[in-house]
């Protein structure tokens, strides 16, 4: 099966709808944590509805519109990524990442978005990797920064979540910023 080693000790791999039982497992388990930033967390409540909205992931997969993938730590699952968007006619794509809260602050959301970056810039010809985040969730904002993101601007209370409507932060970096910044880090 594809794995892609992002340390001696974990790895990104698909997340599939077979595995629902482990995902709504791991939501229920981290909800507070993910749920004050990514809607899906109060939308995937049990094993049903984990495997309807992986089921959705896989047809996107199949239709080369989306993708999802899970991050494993010493085989738990401790979170993941996925193209939310993948607009191929386009050239746009935008990434989703999320984590455990013990399997912050090692890098492996790094790792595994310079994968997918790399993925898409490099082999499917994406020309602009999005990052939309909560103008307060300055976690996943560093993120972007370490990414070597650029901030596009703010769509101002563009949506509502938990009763506020927020301001999102677009993020994005260009093919030719993704392929220069390698050519400097070599
Ligand atoms: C956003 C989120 C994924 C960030 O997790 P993270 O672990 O901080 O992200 P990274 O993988 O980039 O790791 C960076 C941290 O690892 C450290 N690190 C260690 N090795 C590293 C490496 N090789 N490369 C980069 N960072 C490394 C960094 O110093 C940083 O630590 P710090 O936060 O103590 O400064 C996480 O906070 C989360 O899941 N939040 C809830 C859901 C969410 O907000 N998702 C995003 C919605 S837009």
């Amino acid at each position: 099966m594809f794995a892609y080693p992002l340390t001696d000790n974990a790895e990104l791999r698909p997340l599939e709808p077979w595995q629902a039982a482990d995902f709504a497992a791991y939501v229920e388990r981290h909800r507070a944590h993910l749920a004050p930033w990514l809607p899906w967390a109060q939308i995937i409540v049990d094993e049903p509805s984990a495997r309807q909205w992986l089921q959705r992931y896989a047809e996107r997969q199949a239709a080369d519109s989306g993708r999802i993938y899970g991050i494993w730590l010493d085989g738990a699952l401790v979170g993941g990524t996925l193209f939310r968007v993948f607009d191929t006619a386009s050239g746009v794509c935008e990434v989703g990442v999320w984590l455990s809260p013990e399997a912050q602050g090692q890098g492996l959301v790094n790792r595994a978005a310079r994968c997918m970056i790399d993925w898409a810039v490099d082999v499917r010809g994406m020309a602009r990797v999005e990052w939309r985040v909560d103008a307060t969730n300055t976690r996943s904002i560093a993120v972007a920064n370490r990414l070597g993101m650029t901030r596009d601007g703010v769509l101002r209370e563009v949506f509502p979540l938990n009763g506020v409507r927020i301001d999102l932060e677009v993020w994005s970096v260009l093919a030719h910023e993704w392929r220069a910044t390698h050519a400097e880090a070599v």
